[in-house]
């Protein structure tokens, strides 16, 4: 029976944390000038610095033994091979699949899955091909010039996410567009500035069910077909999703239809056919190099001792502070201005996933679990909310993400951003004294960071990047113990929100004094 809270090793981390916070990180380094050498990690063009850490060698030791006696070596081959892991849906969890560059199989009910795989893949290539070369024309004759992609949650923040990150390899001839809020600003925003001649959707939701994504769509249609016609709408709507017969219903030609699998969970999706506005911005090639690099980072993940092993690291030191010593929240703060969307993807990745309460068997678990994931570019966050993490009195773990290599033509933009980047997380772990007032200006220091550097933002290194970010909420929540792969919390907000949007009208429904007070004033401001 795996009780991790009565466990030995359990106990012993608890031992060890009263006294964690009164060692100085600072003073680790003096005890031990190898420490930044053997607290780094390196695959390929990504470098992990996690020697800022209140970490010392029993914590770690015991952390590695927390790991070793948890599900993870069994869940991890299992995850891999095709196993139902996501025990609530019923459902394997095969983002892995998607990635796989390998000729190995991956078999779900014992079929091996790579030839759809692959066969999507083509599918990809040669649609993005034909829309990017000019060859695929609109209703007037005229090549697309502009993407709009209509999508929710994982069916637009990751492809959103890396669309910012790998703009300056994108062809500026192919401009992609995201829409995904229900409120009407957003799609009349980039609607009042494209030409439907020349713009194609992509119809993106894995369930084809979400309101805000269908109501989205259907606005665009309308727009649509203010100029154009009916049979023009093939040649310029596409849909990405599993539930083939809605997106059949909507509008979309069967062959316009890229369609993927119930076993990739919506904010894992990003490796199938939801990249499709990837391939499109950044081309067929570069989006497989993506695929190449979540790759790499999945052997790294399967084939490394977990001491050496990146995601099972920084997803302990995850641990360490959420578990023992009261952290509540994790900072991702990218000193990288491409990398602006990626603490909203990292937020719904972690958030949805670790976001529970029971374990796998339903039972109410008695220890705290995943974290609240915020964060801001720097510099700009250090003009914002620095002051909090310098001064407050929150315990708050950052990492802090940067590239080395930049493609912009301004190195002394890109000197000062990466000096800036150092220097905090210096200043974090070494406090000051400060040169105010003695209290009012001194920083305590002996905040903890991790340092990921790419060594350029590249296909490859971002795809590392987000499958070690993924791998890392699959050890916290296997560590855990729970389904990091369902999310019936928001299964209640799409209901209420279809349910309340009825009643409102005939003011029926069974609803609290306050939301009952609050539907009266909508509608009044409705009619
Ligand atoms: O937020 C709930 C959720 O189901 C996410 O898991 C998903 O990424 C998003 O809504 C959109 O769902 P769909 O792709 O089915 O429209």
């Amino acid at each position: 029976m795996y009780n991790l809270s009565q466990s030995v090793t359990w106990k012993k981390l608890q031992k060890l944390a009263e006294n964690a916070k009164d060692q100085r990180i600072a003073d680790a380094f003096v005890d031990n000038p190898a420490r930044f050498e053997q607290m780094s990690l390196r695959l390929d063009g990504l470098f992990l610095d996690y020697s800022k850490n209140l970490l010392s060698a029993d914590v770690l030791a015991c952390l590695l033994q927390l790991a070793e006696h948890s599900p993870l070596r069994q869940r991890r081959a299992q995850m891999f091979s095709g196993d139902i892991i996501n025990v609530t849906e019923k459902r394997p969890v095969l983002h892995t699949a998607l990635r796989n560059r390998s000729a190995e199989p991956v078999e779900v009910n014992g079929r091996d899955v790579m030839p759809e795989i692959r066969a999507s893949l083509e599918k990809l290539k040669v649609f993005s091909d034909k829309v990017r070369s000019g060859e695929w024309r609109g209703y007037s004759g005229k090549a697309i010039k502009n993407i709009v992609n209509i999508g929710i949650g994982g069916s637009d923040l990751g492809p959103n996410m890396v669309c910012r990150a790998l703009l300056q390899q994108g062809d500026s001839n192919m401009r992609v567009h995201f829409v995904s809020n229900v409120d009407g600003l957003h799609i009349n925003k980039v609607l009042g500035a494209l030409d439907p001649a020349t713009t194609m959707f992509i119809v993106s939701t894995k369930t084809f069910s979400t309101q805000e994504t269908l109501l989205n769509a259907n606005s665009a249609k309308s727009w649509f077909l203010e100029k154009a016609t009916e049979q023009d709408v093939a040649k310029h709507f596409v849909a990405v999703s599993t539930n083939q017969a809605a997106a059949l219903e909507f509008g979309i030609k069967t062959e316009n239809i890229f369609e993927f699998w119930a076993w990739v969970g919506g904010r894992y999706s990003l490796w199938s056919s939801i990249g499709l506005p990837i391939a499109l911005s950044i081309g067929y090639q570069a989006f497989i190099e993506l695929l190449e690099g979540a790759h790499a980072m999945d052997q790294h993940f399967l084939d490394t001792p977990l001491e050496k092993n990146m995601p099972v690291i920084m997803a302990l030191i995850g641990i360490w502070y959420i578990n023992f010593l009261q952290a509540e929240t994790q900072a991702i703060i990218p000193y990288d201005q491409a990398l602006h969307q990626l603490p909203a993807f990292l937020q719904q990745l972690d958030m949805e996933s670790n976001g529970k309460s029971v374990d796998v068997e339903g039972l109410a678990i008695d220890y705290a679990t995943g974290p609240i994931v915020w964060g801001q570019t720097g510099s700009n966050g250090q003009h914002a909310f620095f002051q909090l993490l310098h001064q407050g009195t929150r315990f708050v773990p950052i990492d802090f993400i940067a590239s080395l290599k930049t493609s912009e033509k301004s190195p002394e933009h890109h000197f000062a951003l990466l000096t800036n980047m150092l220097a905090q997380a210096s200043a974090f772990m070494n406090g000051d004294r400060g040169a105010g007032p003695q209290t009012h200006a001194s920083c305590p220091g002996n905040r903890p960071s991790n340092v990921l550097l790419l060594d350029q933002m590249t296909p490859h290194n971002l795809g590392a990047l987000i499958a070690l970010y993924e791998h890392k909420v699959f050890v916290q929540g296997t560590i855990w113990n729970i389904n990091s792969f369902d999310q019936w919390g928001v299964q209640l907000g799409k209901r209420l929100a279809t349910e309340l949007s009825g009643d409102i009208k005939d003011q029926s429904g069974d609803y609290d004094p306050s939301t009952q007070g609050l539907m009266s004033l909508v509608k009044q401001h409705l009619t």
